[in-house]
């Protein structure tokens, strides 16, 4: 990347060293302002002093308040305040304007353009904090640097103070704050609104921990009465706890409150050092929301020299079938508890529904491998799951250990022989210090045996006892986690772990988090959770949503269970286009899929990887309507794999070589070494509560072609409380130009796919 550094050039970047600029119309007074334009000059982030010498800020975008003056600094444990007797010794501008290109994403290109203002702040005790923004087209970021030479050297965080002066009652799609997880429904609410509707909010989970009644967590996305759509993040969080906001909602202003340690602290640094970016994007269209790479780009480039062994992920799992309760993880009913090592399961009768079974797991593996996917994730293989939720014990599991009716070695040599991985599992009872024992025994079992992608979980409280699913050493373990499996070239799927704040661009074997609440809430979740997630959650990295759940009924899915998912078949069709994931799984059962094959065929043609992204309709909580474009170097690759397959090897393709997905019919992928890849297009749409009409309009399809369309949609009665398996397949011929005109049944959604003839 190329950055200019322009001293104090004036011109491209509008600063000026002045009392008073005409960016600086706020309440609180300030002096020594320094004023940053974006590069299309929309947006402006003045930055200046109090008469104490507190550093703040301000962002206002066509020259009206975004964000009014907003107080910046720390408290520390020690009493020390870093809030206010600063002077600005110095600033220096610079901007860059580079294109990089992502490992898997939503496009192959990323721009990422932005003018930026590094501010040099020093206390006459020689404490100095620098202040560095960074001001795109779509928003703002900005850290705190503390440089090396410095008073501070050692020191711990008791508040982060960073303010964020809202300037109105905005309307306000949240989750309550929390230090251990994300897995509840959002709220649409106005600010005003939060405390109120706060507790009605959560949830029982296996490990959650309020704050405040008026706490809640970013992503957050907002909507100001003028139409503006604000979303007040964070990027890049490494050795540094995660933070949620907290707002004084007599003066709509939040601040940060970063997750505790186990001994209250928020933050042991040690200069130099530097905090995350916290990011304000403003936008004037919820579509340029989704479009934004904000928080990717304030990330670290790629940190891996080979990145070949990364690659796109469609699976199935052993998996539902627990999750909905027609089998579970453990094998025995024999045991009171286990102790790993000591406890001798072979003596043990099998209560006979344990899932990850010998023939139940070559049941999927045939069935995955027929439907051309990638990878078969088991859940339940290994020791320990008789004893271990809610017993806040340290050692539950040894991530090597397989149950009697799992043959490890066995299964692998037949999925590879049918062209399928199996994705690990390790859930780690939330016992980071555990994990961490065995993490090198776990992932070298998986290099022997062929495994390379994990999904990795952390349910319950944490432990180190009194540790947060955010704090900062808990923040070091995930990442730990993610190093050590990338010098295992393994790929990694965390669930419960922290939300994404953009890793995944400085470690792409990060290819999944959970993070939020997927579909293993099953009914819980509120018709309108899809269409916001895309705003909130998936800002940070991808989210293993684990959609394509079928049959909503769960007492088909499993006799002797109740509740129903709200949705429709043609709703969760659409989040495999709309739902951004290189690791995308169909969630349902085999048996579930075979009675809908017409509409499975859409999840086996999907791509996971895109070139290009397009986002034709959005408004959070309502709906989203995406069209996507598969990435024609995995296409390439595909063909390059298939060609070079030695006959009878049953050593595997590369996963990115198995995917052939653009192209429907090259199950028989041989056939397509060497050719022309089609152009290929899929749409994708959900909406909410309320149904939604929409136009396709295929003004991206390329002109003089004709291309075979493959509608899914909701049947006209369809309606995800009367008729959610009511859906249409409607082929036609089309061009560009053409308008599809689909419309959305409550909870419902539609897929297409366009294919060159
Ligand atoms: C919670 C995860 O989100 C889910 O996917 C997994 O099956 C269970 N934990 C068991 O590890
Ligand atoms: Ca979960």
């Amino acid at each position: 990347m190329k950055i200019k550094y322009l001293g104090l050039i004036a011109g491209l970047v509008a600063l000026t060293l002045a009392a008073a600029t005409s960016c600086s119309r706020s309440e609180i007074h300030l002096s020594d302002t320094v004023c940053l334009s974006s590069p299309d000059g929309q947006l402006c982030a003045t930055f200046g002093l109090t008469a104490e010498g507190r550093p703040c800020y301000r962002l206002d975008r066509a020259g009206a308040a975004v964000v009014r003056t907003s107080r910046l600094g720390f408290d520390l444990c020690d009493g020390t305040s870093l809030k206010d007797g600063f002077t600005l010794e110095g600033s220096k501008t610079a901007t860059a304007d580079e294109t990089w290109h992502p490992v898997w994403g939503e496009e192959r290109d990323i721009r990422n353009h932005y003018n930026e203002l590094l501010l040099r702040l020093v206390r006459e005790d020689g404490v100095r904090m620098n202040v560095r923004m960074r001001l795109f087209d779509d928003g703002l970021g900005f850290r705190y640097e503390f440089p090396q030479e410095n008073k501070l050297r050692y020191f711990n965080i008791k508040e982060e103070l960073t303010e964020f002066a809202m300037t109105g009652d905005h309307t306000a799609w949240w989750i309550s704050g929390d230090y251990d997880t994300q897995e509840y429904n959002y709220s649409c609410t106005p600010l005003s609104g939060i405390r109120a509707a706060s507790r009605a909010t959560r949830l029982s989970n296996a490990s959650a921990t309020g704050f405040s009644d008026t706490g809640v967590q970013t992503a957050l996305q907002l909507k100001t009465e003028d139409g503006l759509y604000i979303n007040i993040h964070e990027a890049a969080v490494v050795n540094y706890p995660t933070t949620n906001l907290l707002l004084d909602d007599r003066t709509m202003t939040f601040r940060t409150w970063l997750t505790p340690d186990a001994e209250g602290v928020k933050g042991r640094m040690q200069a130099p050092c530097v905090t995350p970016w916290r990011t304000v994007m403003v936008v004037d269209d919820a579509r340029k929301v989704l479009a934004s790479r904000l928080i990717l780009n304030l990330n670290e480039p790629c940190a891996l020299d080979d990145v070949s062994w990364i690659h796109p992920v469609k699976y199935m799992g052993v998996w539902w079938e627990m999750i909905s309760g027609r089998t579970e993880w453990s094998y025995t009913s024999e045991l009171p508890s286990v102790q790993l090592g000591v406890t001798d399961y072979s003596a043990l009768k099998p209560h006979g529904r344990h899932g990850a079974n010998n023939e139940n797991v070559r049941r999927y593996i045939d069935f995955a491998a027929a439907a051309g996917f990638d990878a078969l994730l088991i859940e339940g293989w290994n020791e320990g799951w008789e004893d271990w939720f809610g017993c806040q014990k340290d050692y539950v599991f040894d991530f090597v250990t397989p149950y009697p009716d799992f043959d490890l070695p066995a299964l692998n040599k037949y999925a590879h022989s049918k062209g399928i991985r199996l994705v690990m599992h390790h859930e780690t009872s939330s016992s980071t210090v555990n994990y961490e024992r065995h993490m090198d025994a776990a992932y070298a079992l998986m290099n022997r045996y062929g495994y390379d992608a994990v999904k990795s979980g952390y349910v319950g409280n944490i432990i180190p006892y009194g540790e947060h699913h955010y704090s900062q050493p808990i923040i070091n373990h995930y990442l730990l986690a993610l190093k050590k499996a990338a010098d295992y070239h393994i790929m990694v799927n965390a669930h419960e772990a922290v939300r994404p704040t953009g890793l995944c661009r400085t470690w792409p074997n990060l290819i999944g988090n959970e993070s939020a609440m997927g579909t293993e809430y099953r009914a819980h979740i509120n018709p309108g959770h899809t269409s916001i997630l895309p705003f909130t959650r998936l800002q940070g990295g991808p989210m293993d949503y684990t959609p394509g759940i079928f049959e909503q009924d769960m007492s088909v899915t499993a006799p002797g269970q109740t509740g129903k998912m709200r949705h429709t078949i043609a709703n969760q069709l659409g989040l495999y286009v709309t739902f951004y994931s290189p690791l995308q799984m169909a969630a349902d059962l085999p048996d579930n899929y075979e009675r809908f094959p017409d509409a499975f065929q859409f999840i086996k043609d999907v791509a996971v990887d895109w070139e290009q992204s397009l986002y034709l309709e959005a408004e959070p909580g309502e709906y989203i309507v995406t069209a996507r474009k598969p990435r024609i170097e995995t296409l390439n690759e595909a063909a390059r794999g298939v060609a070079a397959l030695p006959d009878g090897k049953e050593d595997m393709l590369s996963g990115a070589a198995r995917f052939v997905y653009a192209l429907p019919e090259s199950a028989t992928a041989r056939s397509l070494a060497g050719a022309k890849p089609k152009d290929v297009w899929y749409v994708g749409g959900v909406c909410g509560e309320n149904a939604h009409e929409t136009v396709v309009t295929l003004d991206f399809l390329k002109p003089g072609l004709r291309y075979e369309a493959v509608l899914y949609a909701d049947a006209p009665e369809a309606d995800y409380e009367t008729a959610p398996q009511a859906y249409t397949i409607t082929r036609s011929e089309v061009s560009a130009g053409d308008s599809i005109p689909v419309r959305m049944a409550r909870g419902g959604g539609f897929a297409l796919s366009l294919r060159e003839l």
